[in-house]
């Protein structure tokens, strides 16, 4: 299957994402590790996205789309995108590059929730440098403390989770990437719809339902 997961900040993209690849088997292609990984090696790309990411700003569209673009190429087979399109320009690229590919996207969800779970979801969360496993102080937590149930790695609070770069990204949320939904809507493609509010375990439990159809449908 080849997905694309919507979603505010924090909606929990990310957790649900590594879950639906063991399930289905998929590549997780998210440009926000993608761009950490690109800053942790000191490229190019990942130098000129620093200080968007650091303030909650988007990266410009034509670093973004050339970066994606080509990591869904290398994919190959079924994957599923998270963070990716986030502005209607990079909707409407991705639109073009698997037209020309003869390819189409089988589903699109999306992750509802509102902004005041996502401020406290967000400044809790706590990742693993190592293998990129999300945890949450409160809600998801490691074995033992700050450190990774997989791999033993000190866990890290990431640079844009605290509080006011948090809000900036929810505005910057809905002022450029509440609109890719709408876009979606209009070219008549449907949305799944899932409330993101509930729990890790029944947040995955709503979202299987529907991919095990599609799933099948798809083949
Ligand atoms: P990116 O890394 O994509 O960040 P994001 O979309 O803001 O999403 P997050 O990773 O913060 O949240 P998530 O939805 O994955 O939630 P998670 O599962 O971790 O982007 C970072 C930056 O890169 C952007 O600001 C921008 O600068 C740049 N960028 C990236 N893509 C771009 C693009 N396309 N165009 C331009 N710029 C781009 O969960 C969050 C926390 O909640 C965790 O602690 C988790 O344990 C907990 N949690 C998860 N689910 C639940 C639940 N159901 N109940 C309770 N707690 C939960």
């Amino acid at each position: 299957m080849k997905l694309i997961l919507l979603g505010p900040p924090g909606a929990g993209k990310g957790t649900q994402c590594k879950r639906i690849i063991d399930r289905y088997g998929m590549t997780h292609l998210s440009s926000g590790d993608i761009l950490r990984a690109e800053r942790a090696a000191g490229s190019e790309l990942g130098r000129k996205a620093q200080a968007y990411m650091d303030a909650g700003a988007l990266a410009p569209d034509d670093l973004i789309i050339a970066m994606m673009i080509g990591a869904i190429k290398k994919a190959g087979g079924g994957y599923v995108l998270d963070g990716f399109p986030r502005t209607v320009a990079q909707a409407e690229a991705l639109d073009a590059a698997l037209a020309r590919a003869g390819e189409r996207i089988d589903g699109i969800v999306n992750l509802v929730i509102d902004d005041e779970i996502i401020m406290r979801r967000l400044t809790g969360r706590r990742s693993c440098p190592k293998c990129g496993a999300v945890y949450h102080v409160e809600n998801l937590k490691p074995k033992v403390k700050g450190v990774c149930d997989k791999d033993g790695a000190k866990l890290v609070q990431r640079d844009d989770d605290k509080t006011d770069v948090v809000a900036h990204r929810l505005k910057t949320y809905h002022k450029q990437t509440a609109a890719v939904v709408g876009y979606y809507e209009g070219a008549g493609k449907e949305i799944i719809t899932i409330d993101a509010a509930e729990s890790p375990d029944e947040v995955t439990a709503s979202i299987f339902a529907e991919l095990d159809a599609l799933n099948d449908q798809v083949g």
